[in-house]
């Protein structure tokens, strides 16, 4: 790890990791658009209540729902217009998919297409907008099938583990990126008076232990018997078969409470529970698991569905929903066990 004097910025970190054959021209291009539509969202979401930007979008006057069946916030539209107008026009990319959109986005006829595919959840955390809690950006990178101009959506159905590049944006006390190509997961920091990024951690890395978890206790009696098994023997704390005390935290921004097991460790976990069954679970592939699974691996940690390596996952659908265990190591390895146990013994 670094200190913040070493005064890296964004853009020559990219430059260097071009230098050194690790992304080309493109790749550094598409991050450098990203970072700057985040930039634009930071400072929509930082003016709040002033900005006129809090609460529900409305369409046609009434509560404008997505393809996931969710209400829009005017702040998931905001971010959404902003992400699509920075990238559209670069000539990176060959098209792009967000949570707020039914299909993958062409780029427009009038601009030169690349060979890149961007995926985003453009404002995670929604339910905290209104409430000035941190929110976030999501983004995955994947590279277009060859022979490819125009993708559709099968072309974007592609595992975690093809992705080039991955990062989330955390709108919070301050703003930061936390980027991976591939070689680390390093975090920048968002200078609000010179208006760039700074690296402010070069190879972010999770602990292998932890003693605090991230779940949503309220969904615990509609939990698989193995996850009711395994955050039982959590709550046994010291007494219990786990022998050690557990705190808990839950910001209810996957960005967040992520960034938090960045930093010092955890496990987040949004599993498998009886109302988000048929869906196959709450937090989606595509934008939101793999982009974080990516990261976390990166940074010396794990990533799972309980059942197999997040970045495995052979997806099915744009918005396909996934159960989530990532963070410190050896923890996400103990929850996978309580489902290696259960299935064996069912
Ligand atoms: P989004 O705002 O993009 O729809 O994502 C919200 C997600 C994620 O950020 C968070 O971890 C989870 O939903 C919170 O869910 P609960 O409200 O069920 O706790
Ligand atoms: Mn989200
Ligand atoms: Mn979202």
């Amino acid at each position: 790890m670094t200190s913040p004097s070493s005064s890296i910025s964004l853009t020559r970190y990219l430059i260097e990791e071009q230098r050194a054959g690790r992304i080309n021209a493109d790749l550094r291009l598409l991050i450098e658009v990203v970072a700057r539509a985040c930039k634009s969202i930071s400072i929509a979401v930082g003016k709040g209540a002033l900005g006129g930007v809090l609460g529900d979008a409305l369409s046609a006057g009434e509560a404008s729902i997505n393809v996931q069946g969710e209400a829009q916030k005017k702040l998931d539209v905001l971010s959404n217009e902003i992400l699509l107008e920075a990238n559209a026009w670069g000539g990176h990319l060959a098209g792009l998919a967000s949570e707020e959109m039914d299909t993958s986005h062409p780029i427009p006829d009038v601009y030169p297409r690349g060979n890149y595919l961007l995926l985003f959840d453009p404002l995670d955390g929604s339910s905290n907008i209104d409430v000035n809690i941190s929110v976030g950006t999501i983004f995955s990178v994947l590279r277009c099938p060859d022979g490819v101009t125009r993708a559709q959506d099968e072309h974007f159905l592609q595992p975690g583990s093809a992705q080039v590049a991955a990062g989330y944006c955390t709108y919070g006390p301050s703003t930061m990126l936390v980027l991976t190509v591939g070689h680390g997961t390093h975090s920048f920091t968002l200078d609000r008076e010179v208006g760039g990024f700074v690296m402010t951690t070069r190879g972010m890395t999770i602990p292998e232990e932890t003693r605090e978890f991230a779940v949503n206790m309220s969904n615990q009696r509609f939990w698989e018997a193995p996850m009711q098994r395994y955050v039982g023997d959590l709550l046994a704390g010291r007494e219990g078969p786990r022998g050690k005390d557990f705190n808990m935290r839950w910001v209810a921004s996957m960005v967040a409470d992520v960034h938090r097991i960045l930093t010092r460790g955890g496990i987040f976990s949004y599993p498998l529970d009886s109302k988000c069954a048929a869906k196959g679970g709450k937090l989606r592939l595509m934008y939101e698991a793999n982009p974080m699974a990516f990261l976390v691996e990166q940074a010396g940690g794990a990533a799972s569905t309980g059942r197999e390596r997040m970045m495995d996952v052979a997806p099915t659908g744009l918005h396909q929903r996934v159960p989530v265990f990532l963070g410190s190591r050896r923890e996400v390895e103990a929850a996978v066990e309580y489902h290696r146990a259960h299935d064996a013994a069912a």
